[in-house]
């Protein structure tokens, strides 16, 4: 009696811990079926977007541990090869990126920055102090002229971001005089002594950086005051600048998400609808890294799939923060006449065990390569708003393109996904339909692919294509709405690992390999590695 009792007890425990236990296999199970199952992906060519700018895939360049001294000038005399001062092997690689844009000097610098000093002889160049940065000299000896020589040999515009904290309206006017002005005054005069007599293109001109923080801890409406000075006054003078290709003024916009961020906005753009002939803008500022704690603790090398994921997950919340900015953007500007300029972006770690401090240093991984995609597609889903973007920052300085140490250099991750995406540089959007599936991580849910689709000027039709899980292979059975797909071909960026790097002594761990795949059976089937981005175009 007594025994049956207890089992009976015992099956009726039994019972609903079974029902769960099962209910869990189930979970899981369908999940991995899930996360193996092809993705069906479409694209409907004969629909078309918004132009990709291609402002987009531009750089950033700040007076900032190595990211201009030692990265891009290591001076005339340097046993480095170089061209002017500037490292012949640095501009070759960013020639072929195909650089749109770079911003210079700042930053937090380009606030501290005086004009003057970075011009005339070398030897005559005062020695200042970078006190936002290490404290450490600045020498001064890359400045305008060397900045504008940079840009010619790598054919990129110039990004000028004037000083509006302890600066003066009349000190960025007189910069810009000297940089543009045909007309023999005397900083016209001065510009062509000191070996430039034709007037510079400045393309965009950054009035301020970040104004509510290390620019000047300034409220909106201070800075708005100071803004329509700069405006009214910075003048472009190039002739052939006046009408089409006129400099566009881009304002400080905000920093992040919450209240203080959305009120900093609201008050630029609502300023923005009352404007008169006298000031104007065309762009609005969106400063927004991939940082999870402050300071930044997490570790560019040497992490895990909780890291990698965790990374990820915070790194596509651009997409809500472009939401939240444009939808304010839209209240005041529904023709969108000013440009959303993420003008930094990109992921920020910890510093790298023994670098100096203020150096901002990191290393540049697999990961960097899939959050670096994630963005450009973001941007590019967002192409009618966001017409701009620069990735924090370009040579040696956080999520970089290239890392240098003395002669040698070495090629990231992140660069070969901005030399993937070239093709999508001024093309058209297109519209993709898949359903992105999971990748889950613990208590982490991230999509598990994502995809963009675009039409360059020639009509090609180009596909981007990221697997986020480090995992699970993807395989992609791609059709056209309008035709039948016959071949895909391009590059794709795998690696061994999540943290795999380039190394001075292994720089070719982590670079694109060339894929190719013909339809079978009316059928075009890709398959992609794990944490993989892939780039083709489709015929
Ligand atoms: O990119 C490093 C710094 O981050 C920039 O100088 C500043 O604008 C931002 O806070």
């Amino acid at each position: 009696m007594t025994s049956s009792r207890t089992s009976n007890l015992k099956r009726t425990r039994c019972k609903p811990v079974f029902v769960l236990l099962s209910l869990l296999v189930v979970i899981v199970f369908s999940e991995v079926l899930l996360a193996q199952q092809p993705v069906t992906l479409s694209i409907d060519a004969s629909v078309t977007g918004a132009k990709i700018e291609r402002d987009i895939f531009g750089q950033f360049a700040e007076h900032l541990g190595q990211g201009i001294y030692e990265g891009v000038w290591v001076g005339p005399d340097s046993r480095i090869p170089n061209t002017r001062g500037i490292r012949n092997d640095v501009v070759a690689a960013l020639k072929a990126l195909r650089v749109p844009n770079v911003r210079w000097p700042g930053g937090c610098f380009a606030d501290e920055y005086h004009w003057r000093n970075g011009i005339g002889p070398a030897n005559k160049r005062p020695a200042t102090l970078n006190p936002n940065w290490g404290g450490v000299i600045e020498p001064n000896s890359f400045g305008t002229h060397e900045f504008m020589d940079f840009l010619q040999q790598i054919g990129a515009e110039a990004y000028l971001s004037v000083n509006v904290g302890s600066g003066t309206p009349h000190e960025a006017a007189d910069w810009l005089e000297y940089l543009t002005t045909a007309q023999p005054t005397a900083l016209e005069k001065e510009r062509a002594a000191n070996g430039h007599p034709g007037p510079y293109k400045i393309a965009y001109l950054g009035i301020g950086n970040e104004s509510w923080d290390c620019g000047g801890n300034m409220t909106p409406e201070y800075y708005l005051s100071q803004m329509k000075i700069y405006s009214r006054f910075v003048r472009n003078f190039n002739p052939a600048q006046q009408d089409k290709d006129k400099m566009l003024k881009i304002a400080v916009g905000p920093g992040g998400d919450g209240p203080r961020w959305t009120e900093w906005t609201d008050a630029i753009m609502k300023a923005y609808a009352q404007h008169t002939w006298s000031w104007d803008i065309d762009g609005l500022s969106m400063h927004n890294y991939t940082v999870i704690k402050w300071p930044p603790a997490y570790k560019s090398v040497g992490f895990g799939e909780t890291e990698y994921a965790e990374i990820l997950k915070k790194t596509l919340e651009m997409d809500a923060l472009i939401n939240t900015h444009s939808a304010i953007m839209d209240k005041y500007d529904p023709q969108k006449k000013v440009a959303l300029v993420v003008d930094e972006w990109g992921a920020w770690y910890e510093k790298l065990p023994g670098s100096h401090e203020g150096f901002l240093a990191q290393q540049n991984s697999q990961r960097d390569a899939v959050l670096a995609a994630l963005n450009l597609n973001i941007f590019a889903r967002h192409a009618d708003r966001v017409r701009m973007a620069n990735i924090a920052q370009m040579v040696n300085v956080l999520q970089a393109m290239i890392l240098t140490d003395k002669e040698k250099m070495v090629l990231t991750p992140t660069y070969h996904v901005f030399k993937m995406y070239v093709p999508f540089q001024d093309s058209t959007f297109v519209p993709v339909t898949f359903n992105a599936g999971i990748y889950k991580h613990g208590e982490l849910t991230l999509p598990r692919i994502d995809a963009i689709a675009a039409k360059d000027k020639s009509g090609t039709l180009w596909l981007a294509i990221t697997n986020l899980d480090p995992s699970q292979p993807v395989e992609i059975d791609l059709a056209l709405a309008a035709s039948t797909a016959k071949s895909a071909t391009g590059e794709t960026l795998t690696a061994p690992k999540v943290d795999s790097i380039n190394t001075f002594d292994a720089p070719e761990t982590v670079v694109p390999k060339r894929i190719s795949v013909q339809a079978r059976d009316g059928k075009l089937a890709l398959k992609l590695a794990p944490a993989s981005v892939t780039v083709v175009s489709v015929e």
